[in-house]
């Protein structure tokens, strides 16, 4: 398993240009099996989730072109087999072919996404949905089965959480479903509306995406489109956050500001001073920052996403912060990694309070989660002496070769292949 080995303290400036978004292009990805005809992508990031999406429809049969990071994907002649454990256990996205499988060919089979009975969790809320448009799911030896008697079935679906992935689940069944259906406390995610465009590219008939309550009439086909994927606004805010703990003007480009305004807002009342464009967001150095409390939440809330990263900001400023984490409920193991590198964090049930004023010393720690292994990254270039990063793999799940991103603004960054 690869490593990283970092030493802090380099001054770090310059530019960073953000690839584009993970999270938009795993469902767009799978929505291509909605289509008969070529889909054309770009700024498809070449980041792990991806290229493992991109195996997987290929296993499907999916006929996919791809240099760097763009592609075109034709699925036109798929088969329909079925998803193993070991796929959907490695990325829980893979739950996506769900809706358009179902939709193409009235039958799917997917192994649960790891130790959750349906009934609980993880994916109730999708299969609740979809079972609205007319789907029967029972388990099978791990895996969940669903059969459609004869097409899916437009309806009105109120979700009981908005779920990102049971939103993007449902609208994607809907497309081709007969009639219309309405998704209310449906996600907002810019990923959602992304996905969206990208249908509506291609023919489906949807309105109202981006807010909680999304239409959709039902089509007999799609159409060949060519979509550009959003920005990663969790990356793009991932390096403000770096630039804010370095207190340097590092410019992080090729992003959509107006996807990062929870954070935009949170880093203000830190004190972070900063210069913003649609494109771009640039930190002008200040003396001191402070502490603030934090609520994460679906968006335009604070994401989680950014939780790890923004938890490694307030060890540095002055004061005493809270972050509360009501998304996951597992979502602190980075902490005690952070305070092995020298922050002072206490768990309170979802509540982590952070001292402020801690100063990061090198230390081997090792990852988690990918955003839990990007917040040690980020306190790793602010410490004192040698880091050493195990199971980077976690990392390069969602960010581009983060060595080469960060070596270009100066930083002292090595990966150690194992
Ligand atoms: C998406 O996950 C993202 N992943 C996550 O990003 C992100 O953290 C999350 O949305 C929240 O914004 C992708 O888009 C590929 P949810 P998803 O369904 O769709 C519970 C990253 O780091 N839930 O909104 O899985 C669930 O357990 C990843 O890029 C159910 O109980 O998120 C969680 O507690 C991490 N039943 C909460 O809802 C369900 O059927 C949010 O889940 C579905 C979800």
């Amino acid at each position: 398993m690869d490593k990283l080995l970092i030493t802090g303290k380099k001054d770090l400036k310059g530019f960073i240009d953000v690839h584009g978004s993970k999270n938009s292009s795993l469902p767009i990805l799978v929505s291509s099996l909605l289509n008969t005809n070529t889909l054309t992508l770009s700024n498809i990031p070449d980041v792990d989730d991806t290229n493992n999406m991109i195996k997987l429809l290929k296993g499907y049969g999916a006929k996919i072109n791809s240099n760097k990071n763009n592609l075109n994907i034709n699925c036109e002649n798929i088969k329909n087999i079925s998803t193993d454990y070991d796929i959907v256990r490695k990325m829980r996205a893979s739950v996506l072919i769900l809706g358009p499988l179902l939709s193409r060919f009235g039958f799917c089979k997917i192994s649960l996404p790891g130790g959750c009975a349906i009934g609980t969790r993880p994916i109730d809320i999708h299969l609740s949905g979809l079972s609205k448009l007319g789907v029967n799911f029972f388990v099978d030896r791990g895996f969940v089965v669903g059969e459609v008697s004869k097409s899916l079935l437009g309806n009105k679906i109120k979700l009981p959480f908005p779920s990102v992935g049971a939103t993007e689940n449902i609208l994607m069944a809907a497309v081709l479903a007969r009639g219309e259906t309405i998704i209310q406390n449906a996600a907002k995610e810019p990923e959602i509306l992304d996905l969206g465009n990208c249908l509506v590219s291609m023919g489906a008939k949807i309105e109202g995406l981006g807010t909680n309550k999304i239409n959709i009439q039902g089509v007999n086909s799609l159409q060949k489109a060519s979509h550009t994927v959003i920005p990663d606004r969790i990356v793009a805010g991932t390096f403000v956050i770096l630039s804010a703990m370095l207190n340097s003007e590092i410019e992080v480009k090729k992003i959509n500001s107006e996807h990062l305004t929870s954070l935009i807002n949170v880093l203000k009342k830190m004190g972070v001073n900063l210069k913003i464009s649609k494109n771009s967001i640039k930190i002008i150095p200040v003396k001191k920052l402070k502490s603030t409390k934090v609520i994460t939440a679906p968006y335009p809330g604070f994401p989680t996403d950014l939780q790890a990263q923004l938890m490694a900001l307030m060890s540095l400023v002055n004061g005493t912060s809270k972050i509360k984490e009501t998304i996951f409920e597992n979502r602190f193991m980075h902490v005690p990694e952070l305070n092995r590198l020298g922050a002072n964090i206490k768990l309170n049930k979802d509540i982590a309070i952070i001292q402020g004023n801690q100063k990061f010393n090198g230390a081997q720690v090792m990852a988690s989660d990918l955003r839990a292994s990007v917040s040690l990254v980020l306190a790793a270039l602010c410490a004192k002496g040698k880091t050493t990063i195990n199971r980077v793999y976690h990392l390069d799940r969602g960010y581009e070769k983060i060595e080469k991103y960060l070596e270009k603004i100066g930083a002292q960054i090595k990966r150690q292949k194992s």
